[in-house]
């Protein structure tokens, strides 16, 4: 599908979609990592399309009537995708759902050559925003990272990027093993002389049952302590804000306007397909104006393939209603991340909940919290410091809202989202 041949609807024909599409498959397995993501010594292209286009098929049945505003290509790597797999899901999407006028296409690279060289190619197929896994720009904390490119492959790779794609991005991650402050920020120093429009850093996670987190449990990976983490996050803040590039939630940063729409759809608990493997999926609940069904597909991509070919459908594993109290929990968690913050009349409309005006009063006033208005409610720049503390007092005075039922939840809680 070639952007310019997209046939758009006239925005905003409300309500909106996002679609997730899952690519599992990375040339190597870096040691930090937990998604799902695997080396594979043979894809075959034939299965793997129809197996992506019948899932796609199967949300266009249960979405109908809405409006896709973005689509992610995640991974995994799915650069390393063939481009006509790209278009084909594309055009699938293109024919089952109206798109909007400014539908973001967004697909996650790697910055080695042999991808770049397919840049090209996905933007023929309507990808109009690359998110480029760069890491660091430091060849020896590249190698750490178990990283198969250099640093001025990368450079190379987001220059090519920008002038193949109308958007583009790349990722950092901080707090790594060995590295001090000072190095952080003459790292971020030459990031921003990249000139990015939107950034995403992410403090390096241990996550169970990889090599770092085994490492880590006998001591062997010189890690920042936690005073010296914080105080690289804030200087992130602070040195991109000043670039302007202010933070729009807690790992991202972007030039106003420049804001990932498919992520902020999450954040603001849009409607979501999610295709392909271990793809989570949020979906209206039937019969019902308001309510979500929560979709979690097979993880496995061997097996995630095996039942969507023999089977059709979306290879779905787990599939239930949320209760009220989970939506709400679900939002708090999401919203409170981003510079937005939550707004009390969602909360309620998606849940038929609220917070207790007391406890959001004492956390403003400890400084934690700000509110504009009688509606919105986000985390102050102390409060981001502190914002898991933040997000359970909250939750834990959720209750059902005052004169809200069940029966009375509005129509269309995702706001068109
Ligand atoms: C699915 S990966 C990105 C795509 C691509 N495979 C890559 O690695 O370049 C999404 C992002 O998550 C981040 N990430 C993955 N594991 C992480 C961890 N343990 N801690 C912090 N960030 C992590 C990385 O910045 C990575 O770019
Ligand atoms: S970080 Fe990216 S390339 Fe590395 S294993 Fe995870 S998904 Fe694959």
């Amino acid at each position: 599908m070639k952007t310019s041949s997209i046939s758009c609807a006239p925005k905003p024909a409300r309500p909106g979609l996002g679609i997730y599409i899952h690519w599992p498959f990375c040339l190597s397995k870096c040691p930090y990592c937990d998604f799902n993501s695997h080396v594979a010594q043979r894809v075959e292209e034939r299965d793997w399309r129809r197996a992506y286009l019948a899932a796609l098929d199967w949300f266009a049945e249960r979405t109908r009537g809405r409006t896709v505003t973005s689509v992610f290509f995640g991974g995994g790597t799915p650069s390393l995708m063939p481009p006509s797999l790209v278009a084909a899901l594309l055009e699938r999407i293109a024919a089952r759902w109206p798109l909007d006028a400014d539908v973001e296409i967004t697909l996650e690279a790697n910055p080695t050559s042999a991808e770049q060289g397919k840049f090209a190619a996905f933007a023929a197929a309507g990808v109009n925003r690359l998110s480029l896994g760069v890491q660091a720009l430091d060849d020896a904390a590249l190698r750490l990272l178990g990283r198969t490119h250099t640093a001025a492959e990368a450079i190379a790779a987001f220059e090519l990027a920008r002038k193949t794609f109308p958007r583009a991005s790349f990722d950092l991650i901080t707090a790594r093993p060995g590295q001090t402050t000072a190095e952080w920020e003459r790292e971020l120093t030459r990031a921003l002389a990249l000139e990015p429009a939107h950034l995403s850093v992410y403090q390096l996670a241990m996550e169970p049952e990889t090599p770092f987190f085994r490492l880590h449990e006998r001591g062997r990976l010189d890690l920042p302590d936690e005073e010296t983490a914080l105080e690289m996050y804030r200087l992130t803040r602070r040195m991109l804000a000043s670039a302007g590039l202010p933070p729009y939630e807690v790992s991202n940063f972007a030039r106003p306007g420049q804001e990932c729409r498919h992520n902020l759809l999450y954040w603001r608990y849009g409607i979501y397909a999610g295709v392909g493997p271990g793809a989570h999926a949020r979906l209206p609940a039937q019969g019902s104006g308001a309510g979500r069904l929560a979709l979690v597909a097979t993880r496995s991509p061997a097996r995630w393939l095996r039942q969507t070919l023999r089977a059709g459908g979306a290879g779905v594993a787990e599939m239930e209603e949320l209760a009220p109290r989970q939506m709400a929990l679900e939002y708090l968690l999401m919203s409170l991340r981003t510079r937005e913050g939550m707004s009390r009349a969602r909360l309620r409309a998606i849940s038929g909940h609220d917070v207790s005006p007391h406890k959001v009063a004492e956390l403003v006033h400890q400084g934690l919290l700000r509110e504009a208005g009688n509606d919105r409610l986000g985390a102050t720049e102390r409060g981001v410091l502190v914002l898991e503390r933040v997000i359970a007092e909250l939750a834990d005075t959720l209750s059902p809202a005052e004169g809200m039922t069940s029966q009375k939840l509005p129509h269309h809680p995702d706001g068109g989202q």
